[in-house]
């Protein structure tokens, strides 16, 4: 089967562990550094196909692809392809397979990069899908933690910033989370992870994070108005309780930073934006905080870092090709396969799609895309029972049907009656009018039969 990697999950912790010893020995060898040194990837083509700006991500792929000895072919701009002429991303992928033999794809649509691998036969890698995820990014996050910490267990990591709209963070939340940390974060108000990820961390893996502590800031900037106006305040010493409790807290292992997603903004202003710099790490419990950031950055992360030994992000940023050379060489089978794990099912739920009924709210899911929704069927998994939760298979927004009807009586009846309509006939709706406008009406009660 072919192994596609659209969300961070689609790897097991020994499989995250084999990609990152195999990139240990690219990179201690040194071999990755002389390009054409290592032949093994010669018989094949990767192919980029950027539908959002990017620098590490494409250029980092296409290093690691040349360093491997294969060869490349790129778009970097979806002007320069069909889908400046409304071509759909399944039927660009149905092309692209034969031409490439592994595809990289980057789009502003959640759900984009598995629409691809729902289409193609060849590896897709997400290179990030909207607010939705980046895993690869978080390969290259975890990496840089194993090295410089050495244990990817038990971390206590802040993370900072733009919590809501950023796909980095969302892939790194999760796996954190698999590795056991302790996450803390520290966001613009506003800004804090969403529902349905917080969701994901709770039901899949009993995991909550520690949220709301942006009264610890103290320093901060004004976004997005005037993002050169940097200021200072110090809302914590204004609040002394805060205080007490900052100082009591776990040292920090890891502090995590991220800008503020500027083409993710649906309205309204972010007020004021977490920085990281010197004056913020001064506090005892970041003393032997690294400072890792996926850049670019812009006014979050202060300059003085780069000359502070705990700034590591262009570290992060160099690993980006050890490991994206091990998950190329790993999809493409040229060293170690990604050997099957039993024992990890990270999507164990029965699904749910339906051309009628409800369709996924997410405002940026690929399932509400003009193009897209001509031939994309809302697909949904049943994540929870009382009450009735759909997640949505693309985007990942959750979603609460008050009724279910079925499509052979046209009647409908309260959610959790799902289990009595049959699956192929099955049908959501969010709520009344939802069920009515579809022409469905109310389940009559059965009459009880009486004896005389
Ligand atoms: C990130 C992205 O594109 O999500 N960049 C990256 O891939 N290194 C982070 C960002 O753009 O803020």
């Amino acid at each position: 089967m072919t192994k596609s990697i659209i969300t961070i999950d689609d790897l097991s912790l020994s499989q995250i562990n084999s990609i990152f010893d195999l990139a240990d020995e690219f990179l201690e060898k040194g071999a990755w550094k002389v390009r054409g040194r290592r032949r093994s990837a010669d018989q094949f083509i990767l192919s980029t196909l950027f539908y959002e700006p990017s620098t590490r991500t494409r250029f980092s792929f296409e290093s690691a692809m040349l360093r491997l000895g294969g060869h490349v072919i790129s778009s970097a701009d979806s002007a320069s392809t069909s889908a400046a002429k409304g071509e759909t991303i399944a039927d660009t992928v149905r092309v692209m397979e034969n031409y490439a033999d592994i595809i990289v794809i980057r789009h502003p649509w959640e759900g984009a990069a598995r629409v691809a691998a729902e289409f193609s036969d060849v590896p897709i890698i997400n290179a990030g899908d909207g607010a939705h995820e980046h895993p690869t990014q978080t390969l290259c996050d975890l990496y840089t933690l194993r090295r410089e910490k050495k244990k990817l267990k038990d971390l206590n990591v802040l993370l900072c910033g733009d919590l809501k709209n950023g796909r980095t963070v969302h892939s790194l939340v999760y796996a954190l989370a698999r590795f056991g940390a302790d996450i803390h974060t520290r966001s613009a108000p506003g800004f804090g992870l969403p529902e349905h990820v917080r969701e994901r961390l709770k039901n899949k893996y009993g995991f909550e994070p520690h949220e709301g502590d942006f009264d610890e800031i103290d320093a901060v900037y004004r976004a997005p108005d005037d993002q050169s106006n940097l200021f200072e305040v110090d809302l914590m010493l204004q609040q002394p309780s805060n205080r007490n409790r900052h100082e009591r807290g776990r040292n920090i292992d890891a502090c995590y930073v991220t800008r503020l997603q500027m083409e993710r903004l649906e309205g309204g202003s972010t007020g004021q934006y977490p920085v990281v710099n010197g004056k913020f790490l001064k506090k005892k419990r970041y003393a032997k905080s690294s400072v890792l950031h996926p850049l670019p950055r812009v006014d979050e992360l202060g300059y003085d870092m780069d000359r502070d030994p705990r700034g590591i992000y262009f570290k992060q940023a160099s690993y980006g090709v050890p490991i994206r050379m091990a998950l190329i060489s790993a999809l493409l089978e040229l060293k170690t396969s990604l050997a099957v794990d039993p024992q990890w099912k990270p999507y164990d739920y029965e699904v749910y799609s339906s051309r009628s009924g409800l369709r996924c709210r997410g405002s940026r899911c690929i399932t509400n895309h003009d193009a897209e929704r001509r031939h994309l069927v809302p697909k949904f998994w049943l994540v929870a029972d009382k009450p009735v939760t759909l997640r949505c298979v693309y985007c990942e927004h959750e979603l609460k049907p008050l009724l279910v009807g079925g499509c052979d009586s046209k009647a409908f009846a309260s959610s959790s009656d799902w289990k009595s309509v049959k699956r192929e006939n099955r049908v959501f709706f969010f709520d009344e009018d939802n069920a009515r406008s579809q022409g469905f009406h109310p389940r009559r009660r059965k009459l009880k039969l009486v004896s005389a």
